[in-house]
């Protein structure tokens, strides 16, 4: 690890407290002026650290910097991880990437950030999460459970953090207060050798402090936290990785399935799919949603429903 590295996940684990320089370069095993000179490097790269003349240093927790390294750090085993300031998509960039079984793209912003049905997932610097995480595919994974799945890692884990309880709209958005704060783009890549499905590309974006949306998603787009909350983006990308780890190694046991159910803000609620009126009566083992009208039962595996309301 160098010695920026080290120094920022010394000042990101240590926020908003005043540190010598004489303590940093006890902790980092370096000279004071190697010090001085990293907080420079740190802070070109965006680190909000003040100075305090004679005293030390103070960083300011908010918007850190992502870093493959501070991700790794808060880690229980070494990952794959890739970090951008800026791509078109995440999704898109981990397709050209040799995978291994389990490793992540992170971006502080998006150009083109997708989402399902062709939508455009708005993905502005600083105040949100975008990640893609890509997993490998055995010939046992039912790929159809994985959205699904991860949703409630997602919905797990800003439990943990945030002590908020999201909602779930079937399929793959995740809602706050009423307005979608989160959303997951599940993708697949397919070997042409083995004619199968080698990896799944879960592509997942969080609006942690986004306080202004396009018009266009003014009334439908909301975000986790108040834009004031601090905290860190590597360690939520961290437990979150942790998390969608554990869901997917387990997700056959289907324990999951009951707790997504029970999350889903359309449960025994009236909805519109293709221009009829049905209540919502759970999903199956399979995740597929479980409509009625007039005493009939259907079961949907894709397209949108509307919720009316109660
Ligand atoms: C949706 O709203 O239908 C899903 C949105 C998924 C957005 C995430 S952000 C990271 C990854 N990259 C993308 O282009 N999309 C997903």
């Amino acid at each position: 690890m160098t010695v920026h590295e080290k120094l920022a996940i010394y000042l990101e684990q240590n926020t908003n407290q005043l540190i010598s320089g004489q303590t940093l370069a006890e902790q980092c095993n370096v000279s004071r002026q190697s010090i001085s000179k990293a907080i420079k490097g740190l802070i070109e790269k965006g680190y909000a650290i003040d100075i305090v003349r004679n005293k030390g240093y103070y960083l300011k927790e908010g918007y850190l910097p992502l870093s493959a390294s501070s991700i790794n750090h808060y880690l229980n085993h070494e990952h794959q991880i890739y970090v951008y300031s800026e791509v078109t998509s995440t999704n898109d960039v981990a397709k050209q990437l040799p995978l291994e079984h389990l490793g992540c793209v992170v971006a502080n912003k998006q150009t083109k950030g997708r989402g399902r049905l062709g939508r455009v997932f708005y993905s502005p610097e600083n105040t949100g999460l975008y990640f893609s995480i890509y997993l490998k595919v055995e010939s046992t994974t039912n790929t159809q459970l994985i959205t699904a799945a991860m949703a409630v890692a997602v919905k797990r884990v800003i439990k943990e953090v945030f002590d908020i309880d999201l909602q779930i709209k079937w399929v793959n958005d995740l809602f706050y207060h009423g307005k979608k704060v989160a959303g997951i783009l599940t993708e697949t890549t397919f070997d042409l050798e083995s004619q199968s499905i080698n990896h799944v590309i879960v592509g997942i974006g969080l609006n942690l402090s986004t306080d202004i949306f396009p018009d266009e998603l003014g009334t439908i787009a909301g975000s986790i936290l108040n834009s004031n909350v601090v905290y860190s983006r590597n360690r939520l990308t961290a437990s979150l990785i942790e998390s969608i780890d554990k869901v997917y190694k387990t997700m056959s046991d289907g324990h999951f399935i009951k707790e997504y159910e029970d999350a889903l803000m359309s449960l025994n609620k009236r909805v519109y799919y293709q221009n009829q009126e049905w209540i919502v009566r759970g999903i199956d083992e399979y995740c597929c949603l479980i409509l009625e009208r007039d005493g009939k039962r259907i079961i949907i595996n894709s397209g949108e429903i509307v919720l009316i309301g109660d």
